[in-house]
C-alpha cells in the first residue's frame, strides 16, 4: 500500500522533505498547498502532485493517508486542527508555536484523537548519538559545553515575534539534542546582544544551506531585523549536569555547531554528523572520528509509522517537542528579564 502524503506549506524545508520521499518506495506526493501558490505549483509539478492555494481545499478535496506541515513558525494552528479534526497523522516542522497555549491546545486535540505524530528533530535519528548515548550511560557526566554559530538568514526569520528568534526557531535542535542525550532540564539562567550591525553582508539566505529559508521569504526589509544577535544559556538539568550553551546569528563567516561533553572517562564533542571521542590511552591522550551515517532517516521512520500505525520508533512526538519548545521559550524569558526560569 502506499502512503499518500500532502503538503502544506511548499519552502526550502519541504522541498527538502519532498526530495527524499521520492525515493520511498511506499511514499507518494499526492497534494501539495502554500499560500504563495505558485510555490505550491512549482513543488506539485516537480514531484508529479496536484497543486492547492489553500490546505483546507486540499483536505477536503483529497484521500490522504498523512500530511507534513512545513510552514513559518508564526503560522501554526489551524492547519494542524484542521489536519487533526481529519483524523489524519502529521509530520510537523519545529518550533512547535511559539507560545505554550497553541502546543499545549494542538497537544490536547494529538492527545484526545490519538493522532499519530512526528516533530522534524532529524538529529535525533543520526547513528551517532545511539553511540554517545550509549557510551555516556556508562560514565559520570561531569559539565556540558555547547554553542551554535552561524548568519542570520532571512525572510521571517528576522523578526522576533515571526520567528521567536535563534533560540526557538534554530538552535532548538541543540536544545532538543541535549534533551535526549542528558533528560530533563530543571532551570534555565541567560543574557543576551543587540545591536548588531545588520546589512546585505550580514544576512543572507545561504547560511544554512539546503532547506533554509530563503532571503526573500515573507518580503521583509533588511532594516527589519528585530531579533537578538546573541544569547548565552546556563542551564541545570534534573540529573544534576550543569551545561552553558552559547547562540550567535550574527557570525556571517562560518556555521559551527558542538555538544562538547566532558565525562570522567573521555570528552565528546558532537556535530551533528560526527563525533571526537578524547581519551587517554596508555597515558597518552588519543582522538577518534566516528563519522555518522547523515542520510536523513526520519521521513523513511514516519512513513513507515504511518503504513504500519506503529508509532514506536519515532524519537521526537508532538508531547515530547512540547518539552523542548517549554525550554526554549523559557531560554527567551530567562534572558530577556535577567532572571532564573524553573521548568
Ligand atoms: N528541521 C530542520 O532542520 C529545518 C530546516 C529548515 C527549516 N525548518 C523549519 O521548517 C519550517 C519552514 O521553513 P522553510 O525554510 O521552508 O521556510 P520558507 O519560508 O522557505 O517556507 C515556508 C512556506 O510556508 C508557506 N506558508 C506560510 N503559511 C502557510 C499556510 N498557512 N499554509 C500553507 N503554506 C504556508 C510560505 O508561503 C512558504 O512558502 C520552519 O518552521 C523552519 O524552522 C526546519
Amino acid at each position: 500500500m502506499s502512503v499518500r502524503v500532502g503538503f502544506i506549506g511548499a519552502g526550502g524545508n519541504a522541498v527538502w522533505h519532498m526530495g527524499f520521499l521520492k525515493d520511498i518506495p511506499d511514499a507518494q506526493i499526492v497534494a501539495v498547498t502554500d499560500i504563495a501558490f505558485e510555490k505550491a505549483q512549482a513543488a506539485a509539478e516537480k514531484f508529479g502532485a496536484r497543486a492547492y492555494a489553500s490546505h483546507k481545499q486540499m483536505l477536503d478535496a483529497e484521500e490522504l493517508d498523512c500530511c507534513y506541515i512545513s510552514i513559518p513558525p508564526h503560522q501554526h494552528g489551524e492547519p494542524e486542527i484542521d489536519v487533526i479534526h481529519r483524523g489524519l497523522p502529521f509530520f510537523v516542522e519545529k518550533p512547535l508555536a511559539l507560545n505554550m497555549a497553541l502546543a499545549e491546545d494542538i497537544l490536547e486535540r494529538v492527545e484526545k484523537r490519538k493522532i499519530g505524530t512526528c516533530v522534524g528533530y532529524q538529529i535525533r535519528y543520526v547513528d551517532v548519538m545511539d553511540k554517545a548515548r550509549e557510551m555516556l550511560k556508562k560514565t559520570f557526566v561531569n559539565a556540558v559545553n555547547a554553542h551554535y554559530v552561524c548568519g542570520a538568514i532571512g525572510g521571517w526569520y528576522t523578526r522576533i515575534a515571526l520567528s521567536g528568534g535563534q533560540i526557538v526557531e534554530q538552535a532548538t535542535h541543540l536544545v532538543d539534542l541535549m534533551r535526549y542525550i542528558f533528560g530533563e532540564i530543571d532551570w534555565v539562567m541567560g543574557t543576551k546582544r543587540t545591536g548588531a550591525r545588520v546589512d546585505s553582508t550580514t544576512l543572507d539566505g545561504t547560511a544554512l544551506g539546503k532547506g533554509s529559508i530563503s532571503g526573500a521569504a515573507a518580503g521583509l526589509e533588511l532594516h527589519e531585523y528585530n531579533i537578538w544577535d546573541a544569547t548565552t544559556l546556563l542551564m541545570q538539568f534534573r540529573s544534576g549536569i550543569p551545561a552553558t550553551f552559547l547562540c550567535s546569528c550574527q557570525v556571517p563567516y562560518m556555521w559551527d555547531v558542538l555538544l562538547d561533553i566532558f565525562a570522567t572517562d573521555f570528552r565528546l564533542k558532537i556535530t551533528f554528523s560526527k563525533m571526537e571521542i578524547l581519551r587517554k590511552v596508555d597515558g597518552q591522550l588519543k582522538s577518534e572520528i566516528v563519522q555518522g551515517d547523515e542520510t536523513p532517516k526520519i521521513d523513511a521512520t514516519f512513513i513507515e509509522a504511518v503504513k504500519t500505525g506503529d508509532f514506536s520508533k519515532i524519537r521526537s512526538t508532538y508531547q515530547d517537542a512540547v518539552k523542548t519548545l517549554r525550554v526554549t521559550l523559557a531560554a527567551v524569558e530567562a534572558a530577556r528579564e535577567g532572571a532564573v526560569v524553573k521548568l
